[in-house]
């Protein structure tokens, strides 16, 4: 089975004590992974170092909530891929509709970074989505698939499959407005038609496909249900821990 992942966005929030005892607090509770399942934090920058040490012990992961379309250099206040890889961070989400909405990212600058993650060896999280006008229209598989073709279809298949991606309708995030799983599912199967068309089918049913928008410990388990939902990637719920924990629970087995 390809790989079951609950990732938390913690985004802009919380401090040091607040990250620290969130972190303990989902550390204690022992769950027993199974081999294809994988847990992942984004934390903010600052605690990207603390957290690494902390959840390693459990086995866990933690993701960098973005990075520079740079290398390195005059880029004031940015981060690059090469400090991540230095510090030992091993994911990193890369074009969640909020860099792409309020930090004006394009697909191409989310092409840019999804290879920097590559050549430095962290795995790109990479978010797609529609916004709600899109989905009236009923223009939504057109506008992912573009994004898809515009940031990843120059990678091989060999890199494709060092990538996660995350279905993350923006209508949805925040909102506390869940895409039903039958919503849910028909995107994550249009995706995976569509990496299925460019690189085959065994290749995208190797790669794990993530939804994201107002999942909580009371849907996780419809969502993940799906044949094509490989778990989720959280915001708010993730700020809470026994709601994290319970969505950890509810990855396919
Ligand atoms: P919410 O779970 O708060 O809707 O956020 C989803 C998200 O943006 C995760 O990246």
């Amino acid at each position: 089975m390809r790989q079951q992942i609950a990732a938390a966005n913690w985004k802009m929030n919380l401090g040091l004590d607040g990250a620290k005892s969130l972190l303990s607090d989902i550390l204690k509770e022992d769950i027993a992974l199974a081999e294809q399942q994988q847990v992942i934090f984004a934390v903010p920058f600052p605690y990207l170092m603390l957290a690494n040490e902390q959840v390693q012990k459990a086995g866990y992961a933690i993701a960098a909530q973005n990075c520079s379309n740079k290398k390195s250099g005059a880029y004031t206040g940015e981060t690059s891929v090469e400090m991540l890889q230095s510090i030992g961070i091993r994911y990193c989400i890369v074009g969640h509709s909020e860099r792409r909405e309020y930090y004006h990212e394009t697909n191409q600058i989310l092409k840019e970074k999804v290879d920097l993650c590559l050549e430095q060896g962290l795995v790109p999280i990479f978010c797609c989505g529609e916004a709600l006008e899109i989905r009236e229209k009923g223009t939504e598989n057109d506008f992912v698939r573009g994004q898809l073709e515009e940031s990843l279809f120059h990678l091989t298949a060999e890199q494709l499959k060092k990538i996660v991606i995350a279905y993350e309708p923006i209508w949805a995030i925040g909102t506390g407005k869940t895409a039903t799983a039958e919503q849910a599912q028909q995107m994550h199967a249009f995706i995976r038609s569509v990496l299925a068309g460019k690189w085959g089918q065994n290749v995208a049913d190797d790669i794990t496909i993530l939804y994201g928008g107002s999942v909580k410990a009371s849907n996780a388990q419809e969502l993940f249900s799906s044949p094509d939902v490989d778990g989720g990637l959280v915001g708010g719920a993730s700020l809470n821990a026994p709601e994290f924990i319970a969505i950890i629970k509810a990855l396919k087995k």
